[in-house]
């Protein structure tokens, strides 16, 4: 017989049970907590401080309903909003402060199950992270992709469309009043970005990796899909959690074959790089050891298929008609293990089925951006299958042809959202390189630099911190041409602290005002899954640490290698030695505090940015230590 967790805090006649029965009934929990219902944590990190979490608050009422239905006893619990936009210098300095917290919520409350409500980018990976490592059965809800904004007849990808719009302006093709059009036009509403940012590639991975039901990740912020996978979500963890078989555990669930399901499914969809630090840090928390040169091996064998910005033309909502997760694994079908488990418990072999037995539906129905909507109160349930029709996206062997993709954004969006193998967007989504430039090994997304020159050599412009760079980068008379390498260093975990997205260096507004949309990028930043162009990132170890990046000078020789993966500064070991004894590395400025313990304990790009005390090596340290349930 099924007894919760929960259940060591409230049952008994005991003066503590009692005042754990009386906290709980102080704050409206009417249900008899010695029936033993298990009481499933709503973990809510919406804030209007964070407009793409901010869809959450209202998926709560949702997610409640389900568990109740279920059997379950819902409580609610605020975490950190980790928002992209507005946190400085970036959510990933609290990635792993979010983690804790969660971890430490489910480890110290009287919690049966986890239910995450995440979305932005930062914040499904960490609560994940938290709730992986506390060892709960879980599961999660996205708040959704936000309604495109539209401009002259184009939908604006979110952040793709920035970087496009910035790029225009600095190269004197669009002017003030254009700028400001496009400022009002972004303004679309709440929800995670609509491109294949960061955001959208952990939603997808964590439905593959089996914490999100099947088909859920891409539906839209406010829609009717969006509160019935909450409440459906409510149901499905409730019942795992009463089911108690210890298979649904996240510790059982993460095993080495689920990482390897989801790097293909992240190198299909030409994801955001962010994936790859997340991914690791995640697998590091079960002892798994993620290797970046496998992620640079499955890159080759799996091409982008997932025709949606950055690396195509489409959005999120094209991808979720087109059947979103389950019709891109029935496209990955022979480069996946479809036996592994879907969230609802099923392998996802049967939700492949259920892509295929719903061939030839239209992919894609013209989007304006404005669909979604907020529909309040009940919703039908639905089987965890039927929510999201999927066609089938296969292709004959031997079909070429193809509509071509319309252009980034545009209302008509893409005619196949997911392509078939033999048709896709790009043959390879990253290289891992490495050579003296980035000993342990540095990321390019090749999906979304079109333009890379495989081989090149230039010379090097470097800056050595992010706001030297800002103020120099579009100063008409910089040294600068299209063979010019440009370096950043200072943006590591350590160094910025918390690894920024800054490797996404501008063109300089010199080379954009000539036609220069693309040039070589270095740095040991990070870039925005919704950004694109030639931009090596993850260099490491990072400057901050004495990694070589941080010893190069304006002038000397970079050479890019790509079918050799290699990166590499023509300056002989000797003068490296001597760069390096001569050094002075800049004194943190933080001395106390959150910032200090981040720098002391983070590790480096190839770790997952985790810190050496929250990986788990070994079983024992994975062994999840309850607390002594007394006075408090
Ligand atoms: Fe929050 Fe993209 S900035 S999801």
């Amino acid at each position: 017989m099924y007894t919760p967790r929960s259940a060591e805090w409230f049952v008994g006649d005991s003066e503590i049970s009692v005042m754990h029965r009386v906290a709980l009934r102080n704050s409206g929990v009417t249900e008899d907590l010695e029936s033993g219902r298990p009481l499933i944590g709503i973990a809510d990190s919406s804030s209007t401080l964070n407009p793409c979490n901010l869809p959450l608050r209202s998926l709560v009422e949702d997610a409640e309903r389900g568990i109740r239905e279920a059997g379950g006893i819902p409580v609610v619990f605020p975490v950190m909003s980790l928002g992209e936009d507005l946190m400085k210098p970036t959510a990933m300095l609290y990635r792993n402060l979010l983690s804790i917290e969660v971890e430490e919520y489910a480890r110290s409350y009287p919690l049966d199950g986890l239910l995450l409500l995440a979305g932005c980018d930062k914040s499904l990976p960490g609560a994940l992270m938290g709730a992986a490592s506390a060892n709960l059965p879980t599961l999660a809800v996205v708040s959704g992709p936000r309604a495109a904004g539209v401009l002259d007849d184009t939908r604006l990808g979110t952040g793709t469309a920035l970087w496009r719009a910035d790029h225009e302006r600095q190269s004197g093709t669009r002017g003030t009043a254009a700028w400001k059009s496009f400022e009002r036009a972004l303004a679309c509403g709440p929800g995670t970005c609509n491109t294949m940012g960061t955001a959208s590639t952990l939603a997808i991975l964590t439905e593959v990796l089996g914490f999100m039901l099947p088909g859920t990740a891409g539906a839209a912020a406010g829609s009717v899909a969006r509160a019935d996978a909450a409440y459906r979500s409510g149901i499905t963890l409730t019942e795992t959690v009463l089911r108690a078989d210890p298979a649904d555990t996240p510790q059982r669930i993460l095993t080495e074959s689920a990482f390897r399901n989801a790097l293909v499914t992240l190198c299909a969809l030409g994801g955001s790089p962010n994936a790859v630090i997340h991914l690791i840090a995640l697998a590091g928390r079960m002892g798994i050891t993620l290797d970046a040169d496998t992620l640079d091996r499955i890159s080759r064998e799996v091409p982008v298929i997932a025709d949606i910005e950055p690396a195509g033309a489409g959005l999120l909502a094209d991808f979720d008609r087109a059947g979103g997760t389950p019709s891109l694994l029935h496209t990955l079908d022979t480069l996946i293990d479809a036996d592994l488990r879907a969230a609802d418990g099923r392998p996802w072999r049967t939700h492949l089925r259920a892509a295929e037995t719903v061939s030839g539906q239209s992919p894609v129905a013209p989007a304006n951006g404005t669909e979604a909507q907020r529909v309040s109160g009940p919703v039908a349930p639905a089987n965890g299958t039927e929510a999201h029709p999927a066609p089938s996206l296969d292709a004959p062997a031997d079909d070429t042809e193809h509509e071509p993709s319309a252009r980034p954004g545009h209302l008509a969006g893409t005619a196949r959202p997911i392509r078939p193998l033999t048709d896709p967007v790009a043959p390879e989504a990253f290289a891992v390189l490495r050579g003296n430039l980035a000993p342990r090994g540095s990321l390019i997304r090749l999906a979304t630099a079109p333009d890379l020159r495989r081989v090149h050599t230039g010379p090097a412009l470097v800056w050595h911190s992010y706001a030297q760079m800002r103020r120099e980068v579009h100063d008409p008379n910089l040294a600068v041409t299209p063979d010019t390498v440009l370096v950043l260093t200072g943006a590591g975990p350590v160094g910025a602290p918390g690894m920024p997205e800054w490797g996404v260096i501008p063109i300089p507004r010199v080379l954009a005002a000539q036609g220069v949309t693309d040039m070589l990028r270095i740095s040991d930043g990070r870039m925005s899954g919704t950004a694109f162009g030639s931009c090596i990132v993850h260099v490491s170890p990072e400057a901050a640490i004495g990694g070589p990046i941080g010893l190069v000078q304006t002038g000397d020789l970079i050479s890019l290698d790509l079918d050799a993966r290699s990166l590499n500064v023509d300056i002989d070991a000797a003068e490296l030695e001597a760069r390096l004894a001569a050094r002075v590395q800049p004194e943190p400025a933080d001395l106390r505090g959150w910032p200090l313990l981040y720098r002391r304990h983070v590790g480096q790009a190839d770790t997952g940015c985790d810190f050496d005390f929250l990986t788990a090596h070994t079983p024992e340290q994975r062994r999840v230590v309850q607390p002594v349930v007394g006075l408090s």
